[in-house]
């Protein structure tokens, strides 16, 4: 009998489940809206929630779908996959099987964990699975494609990430970003945009 991994890594029409990004940032910062326009290029069928009126008048970021509600006001009724660092639980392929959605934290990274997920989002949902993408701390457009890859049947022991991530500038400096990113063939699948933002904010 063929494995639940196998079956979907040859099904090649794999429909793509909620994904929320439930904002618990009080600003809009350019950062931000960069991981969140690269979240939208990796799941299409995503779902901003929290987001102050204003934020959709910003000209960095075009939010398809918003809501200025918290997701558990919204979505009291669904059960979700909530990604919390807490957890002891690495997310699989079949925890999908059993869930209406997947909650991603809109929380930009500090040098270590700070336990937000758990205390701004998931404490506060009602019907949930909570699962751990590992030890490292992943940015948020990260998180969504280790996500999409562990839907697609790759299972996490199989996908290769960084812990941080340097930017050499010159032979004496360098900038370093102490967060996990995806590693296919070779290459840091790093946040469009971003390295150009942070030379600028350097530069000024
Ligand atoms: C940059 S992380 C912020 C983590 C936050 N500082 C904390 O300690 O809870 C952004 C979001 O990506 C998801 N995430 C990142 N790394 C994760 C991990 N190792 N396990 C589970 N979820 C993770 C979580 O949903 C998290 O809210």
């Amino acid at each position: 009998m063929e494995s639940s991994n196998n079956r979907n890594v040859k099904n090649e029409c794999i429909k793509e489940p909620l994904l929320i990004i439930e904002n618990c940032e009080p600003d809009l910062s350019e950062w931000l809206g960069l991981e969140y326009n690269h979240v939208m290029k990796i799941w299409s069928n995503t779902i901003f929630t929290n987001i102050p009126e204003s934020w959709n008048n910003n000209v960095n970021i075009k939010f398809k779908n918003s809501n200025a509600n918290h997701v558990y006001e919204i979505y009291s009724e669904y059960k979700f996959i909530v990604l919390d660092p807490k957890s002891d639980v690495t997310l699989s392929v079949n925890d999908f099987s059993s869930a209406d959605g997947i909650i991603i934290g809109g929380i930009l990274g500090y040098e270590k964990f700070t336990g937000n997920t758990s205390r701004y989002i998931t404490k506060h949902i009602n019907k949930k699975i909570v699962r751990s993408l590992g030890k490292i701390q992943l940015s948020i457009d990260s998180a969504a494609l280790v996500t999409k890859m562990v839907l697609l049947g790759i299972e996490m022991n199989d996908i290769e990430l960084t812990d941080s991530f340097e930017i050499r500038w010159n032979d004496n400096e360098s900038t370093i970003l102490p967060y996990g990113y995806v590693v296919i063939d070779n290459k840091v699948i790093f946040t469009p945009g971003l390295m150009e933002y942070i030379r600028k904010k350097r530069d000024t």
